[in-house]
């Protein structure tokens, strides 16, 4: 349709059909059958025929449900404007994927794209047309449960994980079959909370917002994303979804970004909680002046646009702006044309997990993965492990998708039993309950029932098993409903009835390999003090059993680095590699004092980002650069990598530039890219990075986003903590 004519219907519709073109309806409003549910609507204080006049439904699902509920909107629509499908898709519809903190960890972001393609395909038939994800929060903080959904602690590998969702998704456009719309979220900072507490306010300077927060959010803009959603926290006290500064003079401003914005669940009204609007209608006011254009499940816009317009308090030409960018993309869908878009049912079973999506699942757990101990070689597992027994709660579990698996969540998994056995001299026991009478608080709130009543018989017969055994994989970790949205946590340890089985188990057999499940970063002082090996699988999802199968026993090798700093303890909360450079410079020396450190503990992390092993070994030559870089030139740093093992192995080469001085304080280093290879044994092949003036750029003492001349160090190597490097000038 052209523009001209979404003009034309626009200028039919009363402020009241604008306003609920502008109104997103939670899947409560819609029965199983599709039909209106008059108690939802009541709640809203409309009529359930209302709906019919709504923009959208989120986490609606089923192509057969789909097809029936957008027959019946297009009938009873004034204007014939079809509805959109949207939903939380974060990592993968029916066949669900690692975690995106996982995916993170892939450094793989064409694996990566090839997920949320695959993902996009289940989706669009299914009825999806647009998802909220990718979720591009940056995230230093462990506490903070939604640091499951981030892809981690550092900029530039967001922006990269974001750039391949985004293509993953959308294709050559979202005209296309088998595409759906990305939507950048939470739009902004939501991960800076403070204290890792949910829902917190977040503060903040404009630079450290510019320079660390915006541009994983600007890449997944710049790769095409067609929708933003506003997060709940304030920034400096001012809410997101009402910060016209943010939407309108950053986003659409300075950015150019002229798809839809949308609010979080409730968000909009949330102004009155912020304390920032002393009603509902003034809330709609400044979230309308903001440029906010879907309202997420509240009334706001449909109970006051047209008293606010009415009373000139509010220029019906916003209201008009938002409804017409919102027609466009529905239009961008071609839903006008087609207001059952590809939803189809036949296709949905034949893509819903399909085999090449449960693969490609497999690839991305071994490639997101983390083996953060290795200790004698104890992995991969052999004849020379003997008789292993795998023990713990992951074992006959299938529940390892992550918090937001909401199709794939009551799909049949294979289980790890399953994965293992009858494949080798494997003896299993369960050891323990994923949570404990110690987790009660979480239970009461999650209303999970929590059994201890066969604590102790569990044990012994983990204890009992172990003791037979030759090697113990220990399957524990984190309940799947433990990280995630409302899941900020004071204590990131695994749960301590897990803990305990550890302990029992490790006194009897110290040939210990953990296999962990989680969805933030843990304290594993512990764990890494009672095993040899740790493997992180995080919530790996679908295809988690045979990928872990593949990885114990050496037919795939884990080549994930981590993506978020795992601290010493919860008190570095919140920790991150590129740390600002301060006065009294940090010094290893524990005699050192006045130094910025901590005097109780140890203060570098347990494990750092970047960091992760497989099962072979990689060697280093010096770096060499051009050691001149001229505005608006580019330079070479280039190592030679071999691998030294025995065995075909890859390797995640990580480049790392430092700024020696600058008008304001910089980090010590900052990732400014990354190569994933993978070599064969004795091999050895020389790796080049180039450099630009881009990447020097900061936002610097006057607020200009520029680079100094200056002296600079680069590092290439295995991790962020890599000392092989080499200095240049930018003159
Ligand atoms: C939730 C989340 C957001 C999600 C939305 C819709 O509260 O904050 O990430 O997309 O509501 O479910």
């Amino acid at each position: 349709m052209k523009e001209i004519e979404l003009k034309k219907i626009i200028e039919n519709m009363t402020v009241e059909e604008k306003a609920f073109e502008l109104l997103q309806l939670s899947p409560a409003f819609y029965g199983e059958d599709g039909s209106t549910e008059t108690g939802p609507a009541m709640s809203l204080g409309i009529q359930p025929e209302d709906a019919y006049q709504s923009n959208s439904v989120l986490n609606y699902f089923g192509a057969e449900r789909v097809l029936k509920l957008r027959e019946d909107h297009y009938k009873n629509n004034k204007h014939k404007i079809p509805m959109m499908m949207m939903a939380d898709i974060i990592h993968g519809y029916a066949t669900i994927m690692p975690i995106p903190l996982a995916m993170g960890c892939s450094f793989d972001p064409e694996l990566v794209k090839q997920c949320y393609h695959n993902t996009a395909v289940e989706a669009s038939y299914g009825g999806v047309d647009l998802t909220f994800a990718p979720m591009v929060d940056l995230v230093r903080d462990a506490r903070w449960g939604r640091v499951i959904e981030s892809t981690g602690e550092d900029k530039f590998l967001n922006g990269e994980m974001a750039k391949a969702m985004v293509e993953g998704l959308q294709g050559d456009g979202v005209e296309n079959e088998g595409t759906i719309c990305a939507c950048v979220k939470h739009f902004a900072a939501y991960g800076a909370v403070e204290s890792g507490r949910e829902y917190n306010y977040v503060d903040m300077s404009e630079r450290f917002l510019r320079e660390y927060y915006l541009p994983g959010y600007k890449a997944g803009l710049d790769a095409g994303a067609e929708m933003v959603m506003t997060s709940f926290n304030s920034i400096a006290g001012v809410p997101s979804t009402g910060n016209k500064w943010l939407l309108r003079d950053v986003l659409r401003g300075e950015w150019g970004f002229d798809g839809v914005t949308i609010s979080d669940w409730g968000s909009a009204m949330s102004l009155c909680s912020h304390g920032v609007a002393e009603d509902r209608r003034e809330a709609a006011r400044l979230c309308m002046e903001a440029g906010l254009d879907i309202e997420m499940c509240t009334p706001g816009y449909i109970k006051w646009l047209k008293d606010l317009v009415e009373s000139g308090d509010l220029d019906e030409k916003l209201i008009d702006e938002a409804v017409l960018r919102v027609l466009k993309l529905k239009n961008k869908l071609g839903l006008f044309e087609n207001p059952m878009r590809f939803t189809n049912v036949e296709k949905e079973q034949k893509y819903f997990r399909c085999d090449e999506f449960l693969e490609d699942a497999r690839r991305m757990v071994c490639a997101s993965s983390v083996l953060l101990k290795n200790e004698d070689n104890i992995l991969p597992l052999s004849e020379k492990s003997g008789k292993v027994a795998l023990i713990g709660p992951y074992v006959d579990c299938e529940r390892f998708v992550g918090t937001w698996a909401k199709v794939g969540m009551p799909c049949r998994n294979v289980t790890v039993r399953e994965a293992f056995e009858g494949k080798g001299n494997y003896v299993f026991a369960k050891g323990s309950h994923r949570l404990g009478a110690e987790n009660s608080l979480e239970a009461v709130m999650l209303k999970y029932e929590i059994d201890d009543s066969d604590r102790e018989k569990l044990l012994k017969q983990a204890v009992k098993t172990a003791k037979k055994a030759d090697t113990v994989v220990m399957f524990i970790g984190e309940h799947y409903d433990q990280s995630g949205e409302a899941h900020a946590h004071m204590e990131i340890k695994i749960p301590e009835v897990q803990a305990e089985l550890l302990r029992r188990v490790y006194e009897v057999n110290q040939n210990v390999v953990v296999v962990l499940f989680n969805g933030r970063p843990l304290d594993l002082r512990e764990i890494s003090q009672k095993s040899k090996a740790i493997l992180d699988v995080w919530m790996p999802g679908t295809s988690a059993a045979n990928a872990i199968y593949d990885m114990l026993t050496g037919k795939e090798e884990p080549t994930g680095r981590l993506s978020m700093t795992f601290p010493y303890h919860v008190g570095q909360c919140p920790i991150y590699y590129n740390k600002i450079r301060t006065c009294h410079t940090y010094n290893p020396d524990p005699t050192s004092r006045f130094t910025s450190k901590y005097s109780d503990m140890p203060t570098m992390p347990l494990y750092s980002f970047g960091e992760g092993m497989g099962y072979t070994t990689f060697e280093y030559s010096d770096v060499t650069i051009e050691p001149t870089l001229k505005r608006g030139g580019k330079i070479k740093a280039s190592v030679t990598i071999k691998n030294t093992g025995d065995r075909r192995g890859t390797e995640v080469i990580q480049m790392y530039i430092y700024d020696h001085f600058a008008s304001v304080a910089r980090p010590s280093r900052e990732l400014k890219g990354f190569k994933k290879l993978t070599l064969d044994a004795g091999e050895e092949r020389v790796v080049e990075f180039e450099i630009d003036e881009e990447m020097l750029k900061y936002w610097n003492i006057d607020m200009k986003f520029e680079a100094d001349a200056g002296k600079f160090t680069v590092y290439i190597g295995h991790d962020s903590k890599t000392n092989n490097s080499a200095e240049f000038e930018l003159v």
